[in-house]
C-alpha cells in the first residue's frame, strides 16, 4: 500500500524540482541581466566623465610646445614662451662651452657642472627659463661679465651655463624640462 502511495507521488516530485529548476536558472538569467545592464550604464555614465578628466588639446598644446632651432647660429639666442614663461635657446659657441665647462664647482653659488644643465652630446645647446631667481625680472642674454645673463633689475649676473655668479639672486636660470624630438627640433614641457 505504502508502495503504491511512494509511486503515485514520484511524477509530481519530479515535476516539483524540474519547476523549481527552472525557477532557478530564470532567476540566474534575470539576476545576470540586471547586472550586465547596470554595468553597461555605469560605464556610459563613468566614461564622460573620465573623458573630461582628460586635458583638451588647447591644454595639452601649451603644456608643450616644439621650437624649430635650425635656423639659430652660434651665438644667438631664440626666445618662445612656453606656459607663460620666456624661455631661451641659445646655441653656444665653442668658447663659451669652453668657459662653462672649465668652471671650479666651488666658485659657484648654486654649485652644478654644466653638463647636468645640458643633454650629453648637444652641448652647444643650452634651453633656460629667463626668469632671473631673485625677484622674477626678465635678465639680458649675452650680457654681463660672465658673458651670460644680466639682470638689469638688481644686477644678478649669471655665467654661458645660465649659473648664478654675481648679485643677489640665489640660484641659477631654470632648466625647463625639454627633448630633441630630431637635430633641428625640440620640444619644451
Ligand atoms: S630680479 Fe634680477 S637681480 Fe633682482
Amino acid at each position: 500500500m505504502s508502495e503504491s502511495s511512494n509511486n503515485t507521488q514520484l511524477p509530481e516530485n519530479k515535476s516539483l524540482k524540474s519547476e523549481s529548476l527552472k525557477d532557478e536558472s530564470r532567476r540566474k538569467l534575470l539576476t545576470g541581466t540586471a547586472y550586465a545592464t547596470a554595468g553597461v550604464g555605469l560605464a556610459c555614465a563613468v566614461l564622460p566623465f573620465i573623458d573630461s578628466m582628460n586635458p583638451s588639446k588647447d591644454v595639452a598644446a601649451l603644456a608643450s610646445t616644439e621650437v624649430d632651432i635650425s635656423n639659430i647660429k652660434a651665438g644667438e639666442t631664440k626666445k618662445v614662451m612656453w606656459r607663460g614663461k620666456p624661455v631661451s635657446i641659445r646655441r653656444r659657441t665653442a668658447e663659451e662651452i669652453k668657459e662653462a665647462q672649465e668652471v671650479n664647482l666651488s666658485e659657484l653659488r648654486d654649485p652644478q657642472q654644466d653638463s647636468d644643465r645640458v643633454k650629453a652630446g648637444k652641448e652647444e645647446w643650452l634651453v633656460t627659463i629667463e626668469i632671473c631667481t631673485h625677484l622674477g625680472c626678465i635678465p639680458i642674454s649675452g650680457q654681463g661679465e660672465f658673458k651670460g645673463w644680466f639682470c638689469p633689475c638688481h644686477g644678478s649676473q649669471y655665467d654661458t651655463s645660465a649659473r648664478i655668479r654675481k648679485g643677489p639672486a640665489p640660484k641659477n636660470l631654470e632648466i625647463p624640462p625639454y627633448e630633441f624630438v630630431s637635430d633641428t627640433l625640440i620640444k619644451i614641457g
